[in-house]
């Protein structure tokens, strides 16, 4: 049937394309994937799961949903090299925000500057508080009474740009470093797809280090 037999076609809104990159077990990116399924994160979609670690599980679960993935090797090769591919790749899918979901390796400057304030991370701590690695045990044997998770735009400095969002988590008496970083990891999949709804819904300003959610509208 011809668009003017049937009146004009219904505007879609065009969907967020989703680019996620990780290097291990996934599960960040399971939580996101599953929001966009249940409807909890709207207007968004995974373009691309992208690896730079042949088998890592995440890759295989992706290619379980149906989902296009892809594995750049990283190492042994120049890291500018290795980028230049990754971000070849990220176009190609026509990738509008990128998801570091355990993607374990530093992003070139040029990586960062090809996508400005189109990149997140999530750290499995209260930044600035521990970042690195062993976020979880830092924090744990420094002996914090909170804990918690951060999801942050990437700069070019380690776990360290515009913070979207964080949940806090109590540490508890009778916790090890594992049960704390297993309760982190349940506020991280709650903090992934909020923060990304908080970036794609676009109402917000970056004001210095700041991200500040514009007011609801009243009429
Ligand atoms: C998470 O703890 C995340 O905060 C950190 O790496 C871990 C990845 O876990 N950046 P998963 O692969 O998403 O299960």
């Amino acid at each position: 049937m011809s668009a003017s037999a049937s009146g004009p076609a219904p505007h879609v809104p065009k969907k967020t394309r989703l680019g996620i990159l990780l290097s291990g077990r996934g599960s960040n990116f399971l939580a996101i994937a599953r929001a966009i399924a249940e409807g909890s994160l709207a207007g968004v979609e995974i373009a691309v799961v992208l690896s730079n670690v042949v088998g890592a599980p995440g890759i295989a679960a992706a290619r379980e949903l149906g989902l296009p993935t892809e594995c750049f090797v990283s190492r042994g090769r120049p890291r500018a090299e290795h980028d230049a591919d990754v971000i070849a790749c990220l176009r190609q899918h026509r990738v509008d925000l990128i998801c570091l979901a355990g993607y374990m390796r530093l992003l070139s400057a040029d990586f960062i500057a090809a996508y400005p304030d189109r990149i997140l991370n999530i750290h499995p701590s209260l930044l600035p508080a521990f970042p690195g690695l062993d976020a979880q045990m830092q924090a744990f044997e420094y002996g914090c009474t909170v804990a918690g998770c951060t999801v942050h735009f990437v700069d070019e400095h380690l776990d360290h740009g515009v913070i979207v969002l964080q949940r806090t988590v109590p540490v508890l008496d009778d916790d090890d470093a594992h049960t704390l970083a297993a309760r982190i990891l349940e506020q991280e999949h709650l903090a992934y797809p909020e923060a990304i709804a908080r970036v794609v819904s676009g109402r917000y300003r970056i004001e210095g280090r700041r991200f500040v959610a514009h007011a609801a509208q009243t009429s």
